[in-house]
């Protein structure tokens, strides 16, 4: 997977690589999820907790099923690190029991209240903690489903189609038939790059749209 990315002296990103992932990584992706958790855009300014967004959409897939975590790693301002990820789980059934079993109550003893958000965007996320996953019905055809965010140094070169491409298939050799995902119907880059990529629009829903791709 060894690649040079463009060469780009204003951001001081020089090569990147897609990599498995490894337990240091896991601050990086707290990080990652912050800043591109606002429709793509960074969300920072939004939560008073920088944590609270990687606790459900980041750091949970990393203790279910670290080997569909890849890290996409490059050098920005001087400093070799993790400039994006994608994530998921090839299982989405056992993830969701997994989840309301093991991670669930732990962080809802965090983020139990909804007194103290910065932001309706803090509230809603920690409201996600406050009742049980349950699986949609796609689950039956697209058993895997993923999340991919890339700082924004590392968008726009391609990066995101090659880490579908790389968790497309860690996902089939794992015996996964297929995965969703689903955008928010304000992240007009991210469904553009979704039907780009030529994921099947499987669920309109009032937050956004469902995409699936089988392997
Ligand atoms: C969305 C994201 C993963 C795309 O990754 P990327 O590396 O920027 O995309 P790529 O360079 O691989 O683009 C792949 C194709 O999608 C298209 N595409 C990507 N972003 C696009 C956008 N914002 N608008 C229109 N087309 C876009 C590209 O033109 C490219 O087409 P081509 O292969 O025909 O040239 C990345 O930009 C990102 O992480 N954004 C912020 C976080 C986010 O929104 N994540 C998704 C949340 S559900």
């Amino acid at each position: 997977m060894k690649e040079l990315a463009k060469y780009d002296t204003a951001r001081y990103v020089i090569a990147m690589d897609i990599r498995e992932y490894r337990v240091t990584d896991l601050p990086y992706l707290y990080e990652i999820c912050l800043k591109t958790g606002d429709n793509g855009k960074d969300a920072t300014e939004l939560f008073y907790d920088p944590y609270v967004l990687g606790q459900f959409y980041a750091a949970p897939y990393t203790h279910f099923e670290s080997d569909c975590v890849l890290i996409l790693e490059g050098t920005s301002q001087g400093l070799q690190r993790p400039l994006g990820y994608i994530l998921g789980t090839s299982n989405t059934r056992a993830y969701t029991d997994w989840f309301n079993q093991y991670w669930r109550p732990a962080a809802l003893a965090l983020y139990g209240g909804t007194e103290g958000a910065k932001s309706p965007t803090e509230t809603a996320i920690r409201a996600l903690f406050a009742k049980e996953l349950t699986c949609p019905p796609w689950v039956a055809t697209y058993p895997g489903h993923i999340h991919i965010d890339l700082l924004p140094e590392a968008q726009g070169g391609g990066w995101g189609r090659k880490l579908m491409d790389a968790i497309s298939r860690r996902l089939a050799e794992k015996g996964c038939r297929g995965f969703h995902l689903g955008v928010s119907g304000a992240n007009e880059g991210g469904i553009a790059f979704y039907r780009r990529y030529g994921m099947q629009e499987l669920a309109q829903e009032s937050w956004g749209i469902v995409f699936g791709k089988l392997l």
